[in-house]
């Protein structure tokens, strides 16, 4: 059976800065020299926010469910690392359901400690300090620069603002990081290496989980060769927080994304049609599943839709990490997955490379999301 071309999803992921085309009102001018929130916030001190940042369509219409951690998944994957045989298919069983059910889940007992979450988010923290001048050194354009900084969501698309500054660092295959502040490099070497072995536990029990051999991801994705992404999100607070946004709502490009913040809540996951706040305890990796773990697996797992919310109390910061496929190696659903009536591939065969390179222009179709926002977002 043909394989419709219509079938690969819009996600706008904010990794590759695609804006979610909502139909926004705002003017698109940009404030004069201002080039980030956080310089916005510092020379104005005001208590109204520029028209320019205001999300119109505000989504804060619909209802909020509740915190998401009263409910979503809990996995201990030490369990997975040295449990049982019998621990180790509970927690299978355990990642099975999260990600059919949630398409998230919360990492506990893992190696990334508090201690190097702090102080990569305190490294992070004094990079966004550094004069404007200075980070603009580092303002990339282009979805492949592998050191990316700027402000908004895909400054170049986007119709309004968003209150949100970024720097985004490709950390696998190679590691690029700027050379400022002091010790960057090697806290976010660290971090990174860090969780890409959670992931790679993870991904390994995620394998087993779809009846697959436990290195099907890795070989699937050449996940050896896999695209990291090391991106933290500055969210200064906000005078009139129902007014603006962080990010909008959006799915993430890679296998899974891992998550911390800095005590400060305002990320979102969409659930059932409903919006659940997440509050992240400090020793939690939150893991979303992403769009190439839902075409590896043919749609039995499903890409969550998220977005940030800001608030008008204090700084947020989140360090988001996308594990991705090898850039070259073509992505599809797992031939073992697909075969009778039910299940023929939903998802057209493409690279990494050409799925970002796609959603950068905006030609990645939503047809078969049943996602609100995202297929008014067409
Ligand atoms: C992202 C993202 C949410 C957050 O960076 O892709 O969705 O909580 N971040 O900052
Ligand atoms: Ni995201």
């Amino acid at each position: 059976k043909a394989i419709s071309s219509l079938t690969i999803h819009e996600s706008c992921s904010c990794f590759s800065s695609m804006a979610s085309a909502m139909s926004m009102k705002a003017s698109p001018v940009h404030p004069p020299k201002i080039t980030t929130v956080k310089a916005l916030v510092e020379s104005t001190g005001s208590s109204s926010i520029p028209s320019f940042y205001n999300f119109t369509p505000y989504l804060r219409d619909e209802p909020i469910a509740g915190d998401a951690e009263d409910s979503v998944p809990i996995i201990d994957i030490s369990l997975l690392v040295s449990g049982t045989p019998e621990q180790q298919s509970q927690i299978i069983h355990q990642l099975s359901k999260a990600c059919s059910d949630w398409g998230c889940f919360m990492v506990i007992n893992h190696d990334v400690t508090e201690s190097l979450t702090k102080a990569m988010i305190a490294s992070f923290q004094e990079f966004f300090d550094l004069p404007e001048e200075e980070k603009k050194e580092y303002q990339g354009n282009h979805v492949m620069d592998p050191i990316r900084c700027g402000t908004g969501f895909n400054p170049s698309m986007d119709k309004a603002n968003y209150w949100r500054d970024f720097l985004k660092c490709f950390a696998h295959p190679e590691f690029h990081t700027p050379n400022k502040p002091a010790g960057f490099s090697e806290i976010a070497l660290e971090f990174s290496k860090r969780n890409r072995e959670v992931v790679t536990v993870l991904l390994k029990a995620i394998s087993k989980s779809l009846g697959l051999e436990e290195s099907y991801i890795n070989k699937a994705a050449n996940f050896e060769l896999g695209l990291q992404l090391l991106a933290a999100n500055y969210y200064p607070a906000c005078p009139e927080p129902e007014k603006a946004i962080g990010i909008p709502a959006h799915y993430d490009h890679g296998l899974l994304t891992t998550l911390v913040n800095n005590g400060v809540s305002g990320l979102q996951v969409k659930h059932k049609e409903k919006w659940f706040n997440v509050n992240i305890p400090a020793n939690v990796l939150f893991v979303q599943v992403a769009d190439h773990l839902e075409i590896l697996s043919n749609g039995k797992y499903k890409s969550i839709s998220h977005r940030a919310l800001v608030n008008n109390k204090a700084t947020r910061m989140s360090i988001a990490l996308a594990h991705g496929p090898a850039l070259d190696t073509v992505m599809r659903p797992a031939p073992e997955l697909v075969g009778n009536e039910s299940d023929q591939p939903a998802y057209v065969e493409m690279t990494y490379r050409e799925f970002l390179e796609l959603q950068q222009t905006g030609r990645l179709s939503s047809k078969f999301r049943s996602d609100t926002e995202q297929s008014k977002a067409v």
